[in-house]
């Protein structure tokens, strides 16, 4: 396993679309590890292979709580169940120190295969479905800072370009 270095908003790689998995291998199987192993270092819940420059439809989530276990993610599809949105604080290891409240429906079924290439479906409320969306999201090149108003979004941009400037400079 290893450790794999997280890109950054406003990097322009994380715009990038990423490719369905063709097979699911022992290569696929290496890129799960490690992004478990990359997300739990960073004490996130949830991350896409597009974060760590791998543009393939691979997610790893781990909402770290008793009811549920890690999920494995490939080429995910969801639908969502309701027509309601919920409000929640969302926050992103692309995007370091920013949260902010993004809309969403709270009902989604989705389809994925696990690590193990095997199909499965499973419907999620709450947390769960929120992380499913924001992790597809980045899947298609979307952070969940366009969820938000264009003075938001270019607040949160100069602020952390200038906080990688500080750090590059510390
Ligand atoms: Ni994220």
């Amino acid at each position: 396993m290893a450790l794999r270095k997280i890109l950054e908003f406003p990097d322009a790689r994380l715009r990038t679309v990423a490719k369905a998995v063709e097979m699911v291998d022992d290569t696929i199987r290496v890129l799960v590890d490690d992004m478990f192993e990359t997300m739990y270092h960073a004490q996130g819940i949830g991350l896409a292979a597009t974060q760590i420059d791998v543009h393939l439809r691979v997610v790893v989530i781990d909402l770290q709580d008793d009811q549920n276990k890690p999920l494995v993610m490939i080429n995910p599809e969801f639908e969502t169940l309701t027509s309601e949105l919920d409000e929640m604080q969302e926050g992103c290891l692309s995007v370091p120190g920013v949260y902010e409240v993004v809309k969403r429906p709270d009902h989604v079924r989705l389809k994925a295969l696990n690590q193990n290439g095997e199909a499965y479906e499973i419907e999620a409320e709450g947390l769960l479905a929120v992380c499913i969306q924001h992790e597809c999201d980045h899947l298609a090149g979307k952070l969940f800072v366009d969820h938000l108003s264009t003075l938001k979004r270019s607040r949160i941009k100069s602020k952390l370009i200038k906080q990688k400037r500080l750090e590059a400079t510390s």
